[in-house]
C-alpha cells in the first residue's frame, strides 16, 4: 500500500468518525430567541430542522408552540444516524396548528398539499418522532413520500382533517403508542377525517401497533388505495363517524377498520388483536379490496351495522368475534376463509359473554411503558382463545 493511499484512508476513516459522533443536541423553546443550544434555544422548531443533519437530536422545551406556518420536514437522517424530534426529558410539548392556513379553510375548498399537516414530512426519511401533542391543525401529521420513519406515543386530535396520514411512496414507516381523536374536517362536511390513514401510496413494511383511534368524523383507521399490505397489531377503533359538530350535510362513514377500495391494487393488509367498538356503522371491512386480507384474534363489538364486512377479498378470518352489532354480525362473501370465530360455532354471543364491557381502562391513561392499560374488557368469559385482548400480546 502507498504511503498516500494509506494517509487518504486515514483521512476517510476520520471522516467517517467526525460523522458518526457528530450527533449534536439541538433546543427550541417557545420563548426562545437564541443560537440553538441549551442556554440559548432557538424560537421556531423549523430553524431547529433546518439545523439539523443526521444523527442529531432536536429537543423541544415544554410548552405550546403555535406556528403560523406549517413546519416542513425535507431532508433525510440516515438508517444509522436517523433525525430525532422530541420533547426535553419528559417535558408537555403541544405544537397548536389553530394559526395555519386551512384551519379551516370553507366547505369544497382545496386545502394545498404544501399546507397539510403541522408537520408536513415529504421526502423526509429516517426521522424518529416521540411524544409530541399535535392540535388544530390542517392534518397533524401528515407525511408524504417518506420512508424508514419512526413514531412513538403521538398524540393527534381535534386536528382540521386526519390526525395522522401517510400517503404516497412510503415504506417501513412505524407508528406505535398514537392516540388519534375528534379529529373532523368542515370543509368536507366529515367525509374525510380520520384518525390514522395510509392512502392513496404503496410501499412494504408500514406497521401501526397499540394505538387508539375514537369519536373521529369519518373512520377510526382508512386504507383508501393504499396498494401494499399494511400490518395493524392492537390498534382500538371507537366511537367514530357521530356527527358531534353539528355538520349540516353529515358526511362521515362511521367504520372502525376500513381496509381498502374496490379499484384498489390488492393489498394484503394484516389484522391482529385489535378491536372495532361503538362505531357508528361497521367494525371491520375491506370496503371493496380484491386482496386476501388476515384477520387473527380481532373482536367487533357494539358497532351500528356487521362486525366484519367483506364484500370482495379472499380474506382470511380467524378466532375473531362479533357480538352485539347492530345488523347481522358478518357478512362475507364467499370466497373468504373462516375458521374458529364467533360466528363459526353455534354459540350464541351477548354483553354477557365477555368478562367485562366497560371500556374505561382501555380509554384511560397509557402506562408508563406507553401500551394501554390492561384489562378484561371484551375477554371472554369462557377463557376461550379467541378475540382481541389487552391482557397480554397475542
Ligand atoms: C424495509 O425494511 C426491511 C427490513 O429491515 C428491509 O429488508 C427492506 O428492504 C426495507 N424496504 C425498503 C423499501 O427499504
Ligand atoms: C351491551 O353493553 C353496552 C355497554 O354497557 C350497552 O351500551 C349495550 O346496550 C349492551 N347491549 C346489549 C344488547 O345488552
Amino acid at each position: 500500500m502507498s504511503r498516500r493511499t494509506s494517509s487518504f484512508k486515514i483521512a476517510a476513516t476520520l471522516a467517517a468518525l467526525a460523522q458518526r459522533t457528530h450527533a449534536a443536541s439541538i433546543y427550541v423553546s417557545p420563548t426562545g430567541s437564541g443560537s440553538g443550544t441549551i442556554d440559548a434555544p432557538y424560537g421556531s422548531i423549523q430553524t431547529a430542522v433546518n439545523a439539523a443533519k443526521a444523527g442529531d437530536t432536536i429537543y423541544l422545551r415544554a410548552g405550546t408552540y403555535s406556528p403560523t406556518t406549517n413546519i416542513q420536514i425535507k431532508k433525510s437522517g440516515t438508517a444509522t444516524s436517523p433525525i430525532t424530534l422530541r420533547p426535553y426529558n419528559s417535558e408537555k410539548v403541544i405544537l397548536n396548528g389553530e394559526g395555519l392556513p386551512g384551519t379551516p379553510y370553507g366547505l369544497d375548498e382545496s386545502l394545498p398539499n404544501g399546507e397539510r399537516g403541522i408537520l408536513h414530512i415529504e421526502g423526509g426519511n429516517y426521522w424518529a418522532f416521540y411524544s409530541l401533542e399535535l392540535i388544530n391543525g390542517p392534518y397533524g401529521i401528515y407525511s408524504r413520500d417518506s420512508s424508514h420513519n419512526y413514531y412513538e406515543r403521538i398524540s393527534t386530535h381535534d386536528n382540521y382533517e386526519s390526525g395522522f396520514q401517510i400517503q404516497g411512496a412510503a415504506s417501513n414507516n412505524t407508528v406505535i403508542y398514537l392516540d388519534s381523536y375528534l379529529n373532523r374536517d368542515p370543509r368536507k362536511n366529515g367525509e374525510s377525517a380520520d384518525g390514522f390513514a395510509c392512502k392513496e401510496g404503496s410501499g412494504e413494511g408500514n406497521v401501526i401497533r397499540n394505538s387508539r383511534l375514537w369519536n373521529n368524523v369519518d373512520d377510526g383507521l382508512d386504507l383508501y388505495m393504499f396498494g401494499s399490505p399494511v400490518t395493524i397489531e392492537e390498534v382500538y377503533a371507537w366511537g367514530n363517524g357521530f356527527n358531534r359538530w353539528g355538520f349540516s350535510d353529515f358526511n362521515g362513514d362511521g367504520n372502525g377498520f376500513k381496509l381498502g377500495i374496490t379499484d384498489n391494487p390488492p393489498a394484503n393488509h394484516i389484522v391482529r388483536n385489535s378491536i372495532a367498538f361503538s362505531n357508528a356503522k361497521k367494525g371491520f371491512i375491506d370496503n371493496g379490496n380484491p386482496g386476501s386480507l388476515t384477520f387473527e384474534r380481532n373482536t367487533a363489538w357494539n358497532n351500528g351495522d356487521n362486525g366484519f364486512n367483506m364484500r370482495s377479498s379472499t380474506s382470511t378470518l380467524k378466532s375473531n368475534v362479533a357480538a352485539v352489532n347492530t345488523n347481522s354480525q358478518v357478512s362475507l362473501v364467499s370466497g373468504t376463509k373462516s375458521s374458529g370465530n364467533s360466528w363459526d360455532s353455534s354459540t350464541t354471543w351477548s354483553n354477557s359473554s365477555f368478562l367485562s364491557v366497560d371500556s374505561s381502562t382501555l380509554a384511560g391513561a397509557r402506562g408508563s411503558d406507553g401500551k394501554v392499560k390492561p384489562s378484561n374488557f371484551l375477554v371472554p368469559a369462557s377463557g376461550a382463545a379467541i378475540g382481541a385482548t389487552t391482557q397480554t400480546t397475542v
